[in-house]
């Protein structure tokens, strides 16, 4: 239906700091496209496979792990949801909602951890097979009030990092915003939710148009 040349129907990704309502708003958004009866399926990164998830947990709690091992850890989480479940996706036509993707590595465990860029971009390129969102929606919020969002709960191993570690992941999140912004789109995540996802779908239903254009186009022209 809304297919590109590429890797198939689009690929739009929510990133954002923690607590900043993006898992909130990519449900929405799948829902909305549910309701439109555009095929869709909703992901995460890492728990959107079993192995995923394990890996998720382990990464939350354990007191035992290096900025490396997290770095080769979500990336073979990444590598196994990309081909399992991504890629058939995109290839059978379907939209694909991922919450979190390859850029979560390039904020937290680049800007965050200060692992060396390259490397970040080189792991990420290995365990995405150069599959790229067509679409990265970035709730931006000061980490204070993400983190205060976060409520009382038990805090993993991420929330527990201070303020200067997440200043670092919300800078590198604008700079690759600001690096890229035909694919990104910044939105202030301290609006009210009915602001956002209305935005979302701005958005997003503006980008399908724009695919359907071009298709016929493409089709008028071949
Ligand atoms: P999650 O429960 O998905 O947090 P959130 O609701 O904020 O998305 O936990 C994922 C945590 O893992 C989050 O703190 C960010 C971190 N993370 C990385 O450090 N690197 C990554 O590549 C990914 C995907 C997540």
């Amino acid at each position: 239906m809304h297919s590109v040349s590429r890797q198939g129907a689009p690929f739009i990704v929510f990133e954002g700091g923690d607590g900043s309502g993006k898992t909130t708003q990519a449900r929405l958004l799948f829902r909305r496209l549910q309701r439109t009866g555009i095929p869709s399926i909703f992901t995460r990164d890492p728990g959107g496979t079993d192995l995923g998830r394990q890996i998720e947990r382990w990464l939350k709690r354990s007191n035992d792990v290096m900025p490396r091992n997290e770095l080769l850890l979500f990336a073979a989480s990444r590598s196994l949801l990309t081909d399992r479940v991504i890629r058939p996706a995109l290839y059978s036509g379907k939209v694909v909602v991922c919450d979190r993707y390859a850029p979560s590595s390039t904020a937290y465990q680049g800007y965050g951890r200060t692992i060396d860029l390259e490397l970040v971009e080189t792991i990420n390129q290995s365990a995405t097979g150069g599959l790229r969102p067509d679409l990265v929606l970035l709730f931006d919020i000061q980490p204070e009030e993400g983190l205060a969002r976060k409520g009382s709960g038990v805090a993993d191993r991420f929330q527990e990092e201070g303020i200067a570690f997440h200043n670092r992941v919300r800078v590198g999140y604008l700079r690759m915003a600001a690096a890229a912004p035909e694919r990104w789109t910044v939105l202030d995540a301290t609006l009210p939710r009915s602001t956002l996802s209305a935005s979302v779908w701005d958005r997003v239903s503006g980008m399908l148009e724009s695919l359907k254009a071009t298709e016929t186009t493409g089709a008028a022209i071949r």
